[in-house]
């Protein structure tokens, strides 16, 4: 598997990773089958996980993804890095933002039990808070980071400027935004720029537009077209364009099933010219 390094002085890791929410959330799979999906992903190279502590049912249910990732890790977890998030709670099954500092610490705190670390390798505010302002957020991360309870610090679902404003109070090693076929806007609005730019490792989520956005993949008919000129899934063909567009890009596909995930982690295998990145964005709208 090709190698991609996770912010401007963080590890290598590989070019695909895996993203863990609907293993955890309404609709999940049972335990073994999410731990032969992570064990398949991992026997194809992939030493990048992706969690949260609200990828679960319920507020009763917090930490349910980084659990079972810590205990798919059992006896592997050499050479992996495994990020996880927080700032989100889950009130009966909702998703409301929580930025305060408050929630942030103890929010790690749990993680750190759930994912059985002493040290998680990447900490991510999982979105903006408009309730708090948003250097409070960010500067509790940086506490803890100053606390030895985080090695790296992460943002998602943020602007450039935010970017910006974040990387004046502590080293910020990753952003993970939506980016698909469907929904471009990170390379419209700045931030895949600036990601670029700083060396910081742009971590695209959704990038099939989720299991339903997964589904109907195959229905953008030029980019199955693509994908079958060449032989490789519509799936496949979009996470190559996407490591393509960047050196900075690192996927994290959501999966639920061994296949999808060897199928995912097989991207990083196709070798993109130009006219490739030119021919499959064309194939599904330029
Ligand atoms: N920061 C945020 O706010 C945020 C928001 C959403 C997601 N995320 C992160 O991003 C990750 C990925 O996003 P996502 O899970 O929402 O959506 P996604 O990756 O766009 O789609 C997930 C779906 O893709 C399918 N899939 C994966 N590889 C495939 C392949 N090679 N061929 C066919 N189908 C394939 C999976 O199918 P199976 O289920 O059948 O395996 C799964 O249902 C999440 O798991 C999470 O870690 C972050």
């Amino acid at each position: 598997m090709k190698q991609r390094q996770l912010g401007p002085d963080g590890p290598q890791v590989s070019a695909i990773g895996l993203g863990g929410m609907y293993m955890s959330i309404t609709g999940r799979p049972d335990e073994a089958q999410a731990i032969r999906a992570i064990h398949a992903a991992l026997d194809a190279g992939v030493t990048f996980l992706d969690t949260a502590d609200v990828y679960c049912l319920d507020d009763k249910d917090i930490g349910h993804n980084e659990r079972l990732i810590a205990r798919a890790l059992a006896g592997r977890r050499e050479g992996v890095t495994v990020a996880t998030k927080g700032g989100i709670r889950r009130p009966n099954g909702s998703w409301t933002r929580d930025g305060s500092p408050e929630h942030l610490t103890e929010a790690c705190e749990k993680s750190l039990i759930a994912l059985g670390v002493d040290v998680i390798d990447l900490y991510q505010l999982h979105a903006p808070d408009s309730k708090v302002p948003f250097l409070e957020s960010v500067g509790a991360i940086a506490r803890l980071r100053e606390a030895g309870k985080v090695r790296r610090v992460g943002l998602s679902n943020v602007d450039a400027q935010e970017i910006a404003e974040a990387a004046r109070i502590v080293p910020i090693a990753s952003v993970q935004n939506r980016w698909n076929p469907g929904h471009r806007h990170p390379e419209e609005d700045g931030v895949l720029a600036a990601c670029t730019d700083a060396g910081i490792a742009f971590l695209p989520y959704s990038p099939f537009g989720g299991a339903s956005g997964a589904k109907s993949l195959g229905d953008m008919r030029g980019l199955a077209a693509e994908a079958a000129r060449r032989g490789v899934s519509p799936h496949r063909l979009v996470l190559a364009w996407m490591l393509a567009k960047s050196p900075v890009v690192i996927p994290i596909p959501g999966v639920r099933r061994a296949e999808t995930a060897q199928d995912s982690a097989a991207a990083a295998d196709i070798e993109f010219t130009a006219d490739d990145v030119t021919a499959v964005q064309a194939s599904f709208g330029g």
